[in-house]
This record gives structure tokens, sequence and C-alpha cells, in this order.
């Protein structure tokens, strides 16, 4: 959601700045613009649409200099259109904002600001903050009116402020919205994202909430809000520039999704050896310390929700602890009373979901612990909580998660494992073979991707259809929710919808008839075979039967329409194997369809607002 970049350097701003924030385009946005700073004054450009239209009119009338700010905005207050596109200008053109987040007191900050002559032209809640500071600047330094105009500001921001008044500065600052400074060689970057400045530096200095920084060319100096000195020493990122990158696929998702194998191993290395897992001495403390009966909220959206309620099952059946599994956006408005015996564990990819950031803040207020699984590190997620588990599946561009979403269930294994052991849950023999399916994974996630032009065949024949039903149960419950999610996700054509496959007969069977199709989960496992009545009940109806299968289940060839096979792995591993048709099932069908798979209308990778 809206994507940030603040430049100020020896190289050409404009084209610096909008080479990050093209790397910025999966977090869903409608419009984009530019402020650059040239030796007299702002030019602002802007766009509804793409980057590349943005790119285009630029080209016709190109602003040259040192400095810029740029953004890709995600609609929240106005529609998508020129006027409400960021940056945002003052009453004379001097200052300039880029913002992400909500201003919740926007309204009241405008009316004020109204009275006191100040002419808006957009209806964002953004452009308040333009105005604010230039108001208190007519009384202050520049850096002291940014400052004070942040604090009355009330929700979510990331925001970048240039000026024309002061060439050689940029003015930052974030509160729960991701904001980023990355320091190159005569040049320093704001960003939301890490990919964005990754062929620039690998430099970065991870701001908290609350702060602000003063940017040139030579660095960052950090502060609060109260003009406080903050330091902060600077972090250098692992990730490489090539997995930022497509490398030959059409598509970010189809290259993640044929990451998977490597993904899972960068999970499972120096964590997994033989029976035994090993975690970093921070959350081996944490784990350690856990009460006997200690409660787990597991709390996160999305795909990553879908992998909590995996991790139900395994945590519950195999380590017997009581765990409850909540989306973020609930869990934070419920009302829960949490206390020191209970850990909240947040899963997400980003660790900047404004929800499961909001969940883990209110957690920790009420005292209880929290446990992070997170693909980002040292996101706000990951800073908050007491303790982390990285997933290590690497960047994860395309909008529609896979292999976070597989390694999220992999660490999920892997804590499930830790704490059966400890907890003496677990009988070695079963302990054991539950290690081993751990460590065949990879080779088992190759088997399942070597199928991929046979998923693509069944795509092919079903792409045309506009309804589907995922349906599974116990582990496969929740990757029934998956699959139709992925499909919802990548192909805005399609209503799929993921149903337990008990809950059928409660409602979504009144709509299957002739040539509905229904993708199955029906690997080897104790309710095969009321799922394979359930397949009968669709057939009986005349729906279409898509069925995922474990290899060599011959039984089931006759129940099938299409037969999808997977390898045969432990009960509990199986939907991160189940995983991987369903994804390439989505991706062809949307490929099919030639709906725009990486960035489709409406979704943000990164969803940093309410
Ligand atoms: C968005 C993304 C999903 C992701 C969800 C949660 O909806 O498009 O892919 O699963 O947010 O994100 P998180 O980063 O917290 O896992």
């Amino acid at each position: 959601m809206c994507g940030i970049v603040g430049y100020i350097g020896k190289g050409d701003a404009t084209s610096v700045a909008l080479d990050c924030l093209a790397r910025l385009e999966y977090r869903g946005y409608d419009s984009a613009g530019i402020a650059v700073l040239n030796s007299k004054r702002l030019e602002v450009r802007k766009r509804p649409g793409k980057i590349k239209e943005l790119i285009e009119l630029i080209r016709q009338r190109p602003p040259h200099g040192h400095a810029a700010v740029c953004h890709s905005r995600w609609a929240t207050h106005g529609e998508p259109s020129e006027r409400n596109a960021h940056p945002h200008a003052d009453c004379t053109g001097t200052l300039a904002v880029v913002h992400n987040g909500i201003i919740e007191n926007y309204a009241e900050l405008k009316e004020r600001l109204l009275a006191e002559g100040h002419r808006f032209r957009s209806q964002t809640d953004t452009e308040i903050i333009v105005h604010l500071v230039e108001e208190l600047a007519k009384r202050q330094p520049i850096e002291t009116a940014f400052r004070l105009a942040l604090k009355q500001l009330r929700g979510a921001y990331a925001v970048c402020l240039i000026s024309a008044k002061e060439p050689h500065r940029l003015f930052g600052a974030r509160n729960s919205s991701p904001l980023i400074v990355g320091i190159g060689d005569g040049e320093a970057f704001f960003a939301s994202d890490v990919p964005a400045i990754l062929s620039h530096t690998r430099r970065v200095v991870y701001l908290n909430d609350e702060e602000v920084v003063e940017l040139t060319a030579g660095g960052p100096r950090l502060m609060t809000l109260d003009g406080k000195p903050v330091q902060r020493e600077s972090t250098t990122v692992t990730w490489s520039l090539e997995s930022a990158r497509k490398g030959g696929y059409p598509h970010f998702m189809l290259k993640e999704i044929h990451e998977q194998p490597l993904a899972i191993e960068h999970t499972l290395a120096n964590r997994l050896v033989g029976d035994t897992v090993r975690f970093d001495r921070r959350t081996t403390q944490f784990l350690d310390r856990l009460s006997d009966d200690e409660q787990l909220i597991i709390i996160a959206c999305g795909t990553a929700y879908h992998a909590g309620l995996v991790g139900e099952y395994m945590l519950e059946e195999l380590a017997r602890i009581p765990v409850d599994v909540d989306l973020a956006s609930e869990f934070r408005y419920r009302g829960s009373r949490l206390g020191r015996r209970t850990t909240v564990i947040a899963i997400t990819q980003s660790g900047e979901t404004a929800d499961t950031l909001a969940g883990v803040k209110m957690a920790k207020t009420q005292g209880a612990k929290v446990l992070a699984i997170c693909n980002v590190m040292s996101s706000s997620i990951a800073r908050e909580a007491d303790a982390v588990i990285y997933t290590h599946a690497g960047p994860e561009i395309a909008v529609a998660s896979t292999k976070a979403y597989t390694s999220q269930l992999t660490v999920l294994a892997l804590l499930t494992l830790y704490l059966a052991k400890k907890r003496k849950q677990l009988p070695a023999a079963q302990a054991k073979r539950f290690a081993r399916g751990l460590a065949a994974l990879p080779a088992l996630l190759e088997r399942a991707l070597a199928n991929e032009q046979a998923v693509k065949a069944v795509a092919a024949k079903y792409a045309s259809a506009r309804n589907f039903y995922y349906l599974g149960r116990r582990h496969n419950y929740p990757s029934a929710l998956e699959g139709a999610l992925k499909l919802k996700e990548i192909c805005p054509l399609i209503h799929a919808e993921g149903y337990a496959a008990g809950e059928m007969k409660h409602g979504p069977i009144s709509l299957i008839r002739k040539g509905w199709p229904v993708v199955f989960l029906a690997t080897r496992s104790p309710v095969y075979e009321k799922i394979v009545s359930n397949i009968e009940e669709v057939r009986a109806r005349k729906g279409e039967c898509i069925v995922i299968a474990s290899e060599g289940d011959d039984h089931i060839r006759c129940y099938a329409d299409r037969l999808i096979t997977v390898p045969q792995t432990d009960e509990f591993l199986s939907p991160i194997v189940t995983a991987i048709p369903l994804q390439l099932f989505a991706y062809h069908v949307a490929a099919a369809n030639g709906c725009d798979i990486d960035q489709p209308p409406n979704l943000a990778k990164s969803v940093t607002v309410e």
C-alpha cells in the first residue's frame, strides 16, 4: 500500500527516485507522482494509473535536480486522480509531502487551516500535513515546524517532506507505517521497503515510531518528535538484488512458487538437526519461559491467517497446547483479557500489516508476551515482538503470498516439534518421523512442482469457469481457504470459496450444478474416507471434481474428473505440499484469463492502513 521514496545526492534525482519507486509497484497503487527540487524550485508531476504513465509524462517535460520525493498512492481519502495523487504542495509551492497512512483528525485540522487562509486542492487527508508545516514554518525553522506538525497528527504516517528553501535536506518520519533510510555513497534514500533501494545500497537504518529524520546526501540524523537526538547504527541487508528481480519468469508469483524448495531449505537451515529443533538464544529463552498452562493466541491477516489455522492443528494435536487463532483485525477489537500466561504469536510476511501490528501492541499493553513469525528483518512487528522466528524466505514481491506461506507453515511445524518434545507430548518414534518429514520437504516440493504441466492443463480446462469451491478437512481445511484466496486475489473475474468439507451440506451444496468446479483436498489422512463421501455428493449433483490426492492413490481415480497428485508426507505437513498445486492452479487460471497477476487491482502487498 502506498510506496514512498525520497532521494538526495549526486545522481539525477528524477531517474533514481523513479527507479526505486518502480521497485515498490508490488505494494499496490492507483496513481503516482514526484516532486523534484532543481536549483530554484520544486517541480511536481502526477498521474493516475501506473508508474509507467508517470514516466511517460515526465519524458515530455523532464524535471532535473539532486533531490526528490515520489509516491505511489493506494487511494483511501478521495478517488484515484491527478488531484489526489501525491506529492501535495503547500499554498506557495515551496513545500511538498508524500505520505502513507491515515490521518484520523484531518477534518478538524483542515477546518482550522482553511480558517487560517490555506487553500486546499485535493480531497486527501495528507494535504493537511503540508499546510500545517507551512503554517508553523512562518514562526520557526522548518525542522521544528515539521516536528510540531507531526505532534498534532492522530493516526498512522510515514511521511517525507521536501522544501525548495532547504535544498540540501529532506525530512522524514514514521508512526505505525513503514519507512526506512538507505545510506549510499554520496547519496541517501527514504523508502517504504528494502527492495526499493537494493540496486543502490544495502546499508539501511530502520526507524522506530515517532522518530524524525533529517536526511542529507551524507546520511541521516535521527531525533524524537521532541528533537532529542537518537543514535542508531545502520544494518547491512543480506537480500541480494537478484532475489528482488523476476529472474526470467513472466511474473514474480511464478518465480516465488518455484523458489519454495529453496525457501524451505533456508527456513530449516541450522534449526533442524536430526529430530532436534534449535532456535536462536532469544527465542529459546522465550519458549523455555512459557508456563505449563500457557494460552497461545495466533493473530494474522490474509494468507498468514491461514497459516495460523494450520498451526492450530499442529500445536494442539502434537504439542497439546490450547491455541486460539484470530484475524488480527478482529482480535484488536475483541476486548479479550490477556495476561502474563498468554503468548500472542503474530504471523506476518511483511511485519508491517497495520492490524497485526496493532494487535501486537495491544497484547503487550495487556502484559502478554509476543512471538513473531516474520519474513522481513527488522520490520515493525519484528521489532515490537519479544522474540522473532524469521522465515528466511527471501523477498516476496507478488501480492499473492506463496513462499512466505509455506515457510510460515514450516516454522509452525518446527515450533510444534520443539514444544511437543519439551513438554514430552510426542512419542520418540513419532517425533523422528515428523522431523524426517520436515527434512524431506524441499525435495517433496520439487516433486510437486515437477507436476506443473499437469496442473496447467487442468487450469486450462476450467479457466472460463466463474465460480469455484474448494473443500478440505482437518489440516487441509485451511488449505481449502488458502486455495480459494489465491484464486480470488489474482483473478478478479472469479468467485471462489473455501469451505470445510463437512460444512458443505449446510449451504454451499445448494449451488452445485452441472459443471460447477470443486477442488477437493483428498490426501491420505484419517478423514480420507469422509472426503471421498463429499466428492460423491458433489458428483451426484453433476459438479466437476478436481481432486488433489496422494501419489499412488489409485482408488481415488474413479471419483475425480481431474486428478492432481502430490507426494505423500506426514499428515500434519501435507498443507505445505498441497499448497503447490493450489498456487499453480490459481496462477495458470489467472494467466489464461490475462489477469494482472503480480499487481491485482485494488489489492496491496503490505496493508499498512486499517
Ligand atoms: C495482504 C497481502 C497478502 C498477505 C496479507 C497479510 O493482503 O496481499 O499476501 O497475506 O496482506 O500480510 P502479512 O505481510 O502480514 O503477512
